[in-house]
């Protein structure tokens, strides 16, 4: 039996966030599987003030504090990229380390896909991921995203060379599956 969506809000990003997304990205290691290089170890506000700035330019990027039903921060994520009417491109998705493995992901990506839908009217949504996070694999294939392709050593981190699988969630494709809750009685209030 398929499990009851888990209730999310997204909500603009905003420097009360910054404490716990510094938390959540303390060591070298977790902050690379999250941003890769994007930004430098150890995170800090200052690097928080600047991508917080760079969101107040049109169509360079929106960034979410996903929340819980009891007002609890979550997770993060961003859309970025944005090309009205063709694509714009999820990024810095995470979720709050003792929250992982319930769903929060998955609810955070449908959401976020959903506003750029329907905000951007893009005819498509991708994202980039590191070919080894079999669970970020799974939780964006569980929201429709198909594997496109593969960037070889697309990014290097330390010694290691990571490899990048390109995933992509199509317009018809979430609108079916929009259709497909909705006949099941699945679909919430924002
Ligand atoms: C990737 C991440 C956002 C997923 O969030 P989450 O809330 O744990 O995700 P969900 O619970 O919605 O879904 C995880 C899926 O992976 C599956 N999964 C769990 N462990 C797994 C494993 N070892 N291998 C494969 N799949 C696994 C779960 O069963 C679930 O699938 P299901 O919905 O079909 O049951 C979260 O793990 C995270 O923050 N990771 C650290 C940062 C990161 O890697 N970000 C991604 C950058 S692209």
């Amino acid at each position: 039996m398929t499990k009851e969506p888990i209730q999310l809000k997204l909500r603009p990003f905003t420097q009360t966030d910054f404490g716990h997304l510094i938390s959540w990205v303390s060591t070298p290691e977790t902050l690379g599987q999250w941003c890769a290089a994007f930004f430098r170890h150890p995170l800090d506000e200052d690097q928080l003030q600047r991508y917080l700035d760079s969101a107040s330019q049109p169509n360079v990027r929106t960034i979410f504090t996903a929340l819980a039903p009891s007002g609890e921060a979550v997770g993060h994520i961003e859309v970025s990229m944005i090309w009205p009417h063709l694509s714009s491109r999820l990024s810095r998705i995470i979720v709050a380390p003792g929250r992982r493995g319930e769903g929060v992901g998955g609810a955070m990506v449908a959401r976020a896909a959903a506003f750029s839908f329907e905000t951007h009217h893009v005819a498509r949504i991708d994202l980039g991921v590191a070919a080894e996070n079999a669970v970020a694999i799974a939780c964006y294939r569980r929201q429709g995203f198909d594997h496109v392709g593969t960037w070889p050593q697309a990014i290097r981190m330390g010694r290691q060379t990571i490899d990048v699988c390109w995933m992509t969630l199509i317009r018809t494709d979430w609108a079916r599956s929009l259709a497909a809750d909705a006949a099941s009685g699945w679909i919430g209030s924002a």
